[in-house]
Formats: structure tokens, sequence, C-alpha cells
């Protein structure tokens, strides 16, 4: 983390923001350079009590006290809550602006902020929750390499990074990465499925997929061969895994996954309109 740290402010203390700074903190972020802002009460007093940081109920008041501020409130409020912003921050074109809505292009953020703001657009996913997310980031012309930098470091407290270079880009990466786990739940739902179906009770069912999934996904992280190249690892010629693996490709697998993609990419562009 920088030295001395920048200070930095949270606008909405939801999910998102509690994961984040909790894992700020646990990774030695100083929480007096933390502030936090939310209408209701209950969400910063956990902040607070966890991990001893600053919150008030005014966004304007923890932004001004910040130089970096983080929009993590639901898309629908975030012209009001930039707008507002916009008109009470003093020096608000010096501080980066970092936002976690997703569907918000960083065009929309030019008419909220003027075009000056230094933006960048961080598209996270639900298992940032447990530490184990992977976030895409998207930068405009404003924002510096340190800056990226910095941004680089607060998202890796909550799983790993990626810089992408556009918004179609980002819309795939959001296909892929922010839809995804649901696409592994449906996976394993339907493995669950197919074991109680051949008489596990559903609690073992499910414990021996999860740990099949995990342990699949971690010996992915952890080796340099290719996907294809670690499935035929474990496909002996004839045995039962390639039986069951002709199935899979006598559906298409691959050709189902592409469209299942192209369909939340074209979602993606559309909502991106509602903006
Ligand atoms: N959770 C995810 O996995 C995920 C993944 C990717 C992107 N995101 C994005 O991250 C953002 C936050 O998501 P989340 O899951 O953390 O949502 P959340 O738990 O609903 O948190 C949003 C917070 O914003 C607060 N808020 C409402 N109006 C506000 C205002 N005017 N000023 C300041 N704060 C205000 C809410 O407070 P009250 O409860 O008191 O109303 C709530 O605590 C969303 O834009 C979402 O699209 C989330």
């Amino acid at each position: 983390m920088t030295n001395p740290p920048r200070q930095i402010a949270f606008i909405g203390a939801g999910n998102m923001t509690q994961s984040i700074i909790g894992g700020m903190v646990k990774n030695g972020y100083s929480a007096s350079a933390i502030y936090a802002s939310n209408p209701s009460a209950g969400k910063l007093e956990l902040l607070q009590s966890r991990w001893q940081v600053n919150i008030s109920h005014d966004n304007n008041e923890v932004a001004n006290a910040a130089d970096t501020i983080v929009l993590a409130v639901k898309p629908q409020l975030m012209a009001e809550v930039c707008r507002d912003l916009h008109k009470q921050v003093t020096n608000l074109n010096d501080k980066l602006i970092i936002t976690i809505a997703a569907g918000i292009r960083l065009e929309t953020y030019a008419d909220y902020l003027g075009r000056q703001a230094r933006v960048v657009r961080v598209m996270p996913n639900t298992p940032s929750l447990v530490g184990k997310g992977m976030s895409g980031l998207l930068a405009n012309a404003n924002v510096s390499i340190t800056d990226q930098d910095f941004v680089t470091t607060i998202f890796q407290q909550v799983g790993e990074t990626l810089w992408v270079s556009n918004e179609e880009q980002l819309d795939i990466f959001t296909a892929i990465a922010g839809s995804g786990p649901a696409y592994f739940f449906e996976f394993m739902a339907s493995l669950q499925q197919a074991a109680v179906a051949l008489g596990f009770n559903p609690e073992h069912a499910r414990r021996i997929v999860e740990q099949t999934a995990l342990g699949a996904a971690t010996m992915a992280i952890d080796s340099d061969l290719e996907l294809t190249e670690l499935r035929q690892q474990v496909t002996s010629k004839g045995g039962s895994t390639a039986k069951a693996i002709e199935v899979y490709q006598a559906s298409d697998l691959a050709q189902i996954s592409a469209k299942a993609v192209a369909a939340a990419v074209h979602r993606n562009q559309e909502m991106a309109k509602l903006f």
C-alpha cells in the first residue's frame, strides 16, 4: 500500500464496500485514511466497530476529506449522487473517482462530473465478497499510471484484477466474470442433481460437487498447462471420463457457452443505454 496512504472515501457502505474495506484494513491499510458514508446507520456502525474507519451520513463531507472517492451505490442512484458531489465538493477534478456501478459508461460520468474528471470503472464480481473476486478495470484518458496502480492495489484486496482497454471489452469481461459465477452454479447444480438422481443425498452430492469444483479451479490456477490439456490429463482413453466428455461434446458445450456469453454481452450493451 502507498505510504503515506491516500485518503479514500466510499460513498455507499453496502456489501461491496464492506468487503473492500475489510480486505484493505486486514492487509495493513491505515483505517484512519478510510472514510465511508451511507444514509442508514447500521452499515456504518458495523464498519466502524469492525475496522475503526471514519464514518458519516454526509457524502460530501467524506468526499471533501479524501483524495480518492469510490462510488458504491446502486446504478439508478448514481446520477443524483454524482451531481450532488459535483456541486458540493471542492476541487473534485483533483480527486480520483472509482466507480463500481454496473452498466454506466465512462462517457456518462463525464456528463455527471465534468469532462476533466479522473474516472476509473471497476467491474468486480460477487466472489469479491469472499476475497476471491475477478475485477475488470477501465480508465478514462485523465487517469495517470500512478492512479491505475493504486486502483489495482485496492481491488487486489478482494481478488484478481485485469485492465481492459475499452467499454466493449468491459461488456465482454462482465459477461464472463460478472455473470460467470451463475454459470458455474448452474453447472454445479446440474451435477448435484445427477448425483441425487443416482442415489446420493443432496447434502453429500453438494459436498462432492463443491470440493471437486474447488479442486479443479485450484489445479487450473496452479498449472501452466492449457485447460484442454488439464482436461485430457484426467481423461484416459476408453475410460469412464472419456465417455462422459463424449456426451458433453455431442451437445457442443463450447457452442452453448459462446451463445450464452454473446447473449449476456448483448444485454450489457442494451442496459448501458439506460444511463
Ligand atoms: N455485490 C456485487 O457482487 C457487485 C458486483 C459488481 C458490481 N456491483 C455494484 O456495486 C455497487 C454496490 O453494490 P452492493 O452490492 O454493495 O450494493 P448494496 O449492498 O445495496 O449497497 C449500496 C449502498 O448504497 C447506500 N446508499 C443508498 N443511497 C445512497 C446515497 N444517496 N448516498 C450514499 N449511499 C447510498 C445504501 O444504503 P441504505 O441501505 O441505507 O439505503 C447501501 O448501503 C452497485 O452499483 C452494484 O452494481 C456489485
